[in-house]
């Protein structure tokens, strides 16, 4: 059964309900008016095939090793859905994001965390993966960059993780929802899949966050071709088919990658160098110092559980921050500057500073 997923209950209470929103973790919305393309043919069967290509295109891999997803959400529960039966074993990153539990719990797999470590930069350190890993482990987990710190998981990890989940025939399921950050590419193609770095390795991820297609749902899963057909089967058996309206207005999305990428440069452009001094000159506090996204980790060591404090401030000053709580990091809050323009980023920064130095 499907636990409630306590983060987006609370997501949708406060994000975007507040003056400064210095909580939500995507490129602000574009609408389809603003792009101003013309209406697709929303009854052309052959749209299918033409958003699965334009997802391989996008990708730089070959169409066979793409499932398309209702956003990265549905594109994890399906990676899950092709590697898992009930019984198995998933090893997800702690903190982290909490779908990615409860996802796996509902389709009745056990769920053991292994940590990522302030102190350690939050890396991903293969060692401890290879401790926790079990003999019915069926996938590894990370996200890349990591929610909610940002912090990007070398290529050299992933392919360390790639050969320990090997060793059990296992695979490594990576969310790269937010690695488009890292390269945001202006010719439309993104080239740093982690599908790319070894056989057993499953990317997952959409346009919803880089290109401010949120509202759009257009999420894909590239693994080795027997779990793109398994996934397939998991959508069909789920779903039946995708709208051919979904599948047309994402196919001509594609094309507009491009000039997205570049709107996004431009809206986040200077935003976390203004976090980055921000939060370093914060008394008895860490960051998570991401070198890249719209997003990084605040740590208040001792101070315990922010969340009644946080809610409390947004109340009083109309600024909003991600609780860490809900990622498993209770003293923390993840701190965004996609929705802000730079001043008003700062001037949210400003008044957020009695919620950092008050004392429990
Ligand atoms: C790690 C991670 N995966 C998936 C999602 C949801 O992505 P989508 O909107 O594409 O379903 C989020 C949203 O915050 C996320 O942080």
């Amino acid at each position: 059964m499907f636990g409630t997923t306590r983060y987006i209950a609370w997501a949708m209470q406060f994000y975007g309900k507040v003056p400064y929103d210095l909580a939500s973790s995507g490129t602000p919305l574009v609408t389809w008016a603003e792009l101003g393309l013309p209406t697709p043919d929303i009854d052309d069967p052959r749209a299918y095939q033409a958003l699965k290509d334009a997802c391989a295109r996008y990708n730089d891999v070959s169409p066979a090793e793409v499932t398309p997803a209702f956003g990265t959400t549905q594109a994890f529960f399906l990676a899950y859905a092709a590697t898992l039966s009930p019984g198995d074993e998933v090893l997800v990153e702690h903190p982290g994001y909490e779908p990615l539990t409860r996802a796996a719990e509902g389709l009745g797999a056990t769920v053991r965390t292994f940590e990522r470590r302030a102190e350690e930069g939050f890396r991903v350190l293969p060692e401890r993966v290879a401790a926790a890993i079990g003999p019915r482990t069926r996938a590894i987990v990370v996200t890349s960059l990591h929610n909610p710190t940002g912090v990007r998981v070398a290529d050299e990890t992933i392919r360390e993780l790639a050969a320990i989940a090997e060793a059990r025939g296992a695979y490594v399921i990576v969310n790269e929802v937010y690695a488009g950050f890292d390269d945001l590419p202006e010719d439309g193609v993104f080239r740093r899949s982690a599908r790319k770095l070894d056989k057993n390795v499953i990317a997952v991820a959409s346009l919803t966050k880089c290109y401010g297609l949120g509202m759009y749902r257009l999420g894909w899963l590239l693994g080795p071709e027997e779990i793109a057909l398994r996934a397939d089967a998991a959508a069909v058996a789920t779903l039946g088919h995708m709208p051919l309206a979904h599948a047309s207005y994402g196919a001509a999305l594609f094309g507009e990658i491009g000039r997205l990428a570049k709107r996004a440069k431009v809206l986040l452009a200077g935003k976390r160098e203004i976090a980055s001094r921000w939060a370093t000159s914060l008394p008895n506090a860490h960051w998570s110092a991401p070198e890249s996204g719209l997003f990084g980790l605040v740590t208040l060591p001792g101070r315990g559980e922010l969340l009644p404090r946080i809610e409390a401030h947004a109340r009083e000053t109309g600024v909003l921050v991600g609780a860490g709580t809900f990622f498993g990091a209770p003293e923390s809050f993840r701190l965004a500057w996609a929705t802000c323009d730079a001043a008003r980023f700062e001037e949210g920064l400003r008044l957020l500073e009695p919620l950092v130095s008050r004392r429990a």
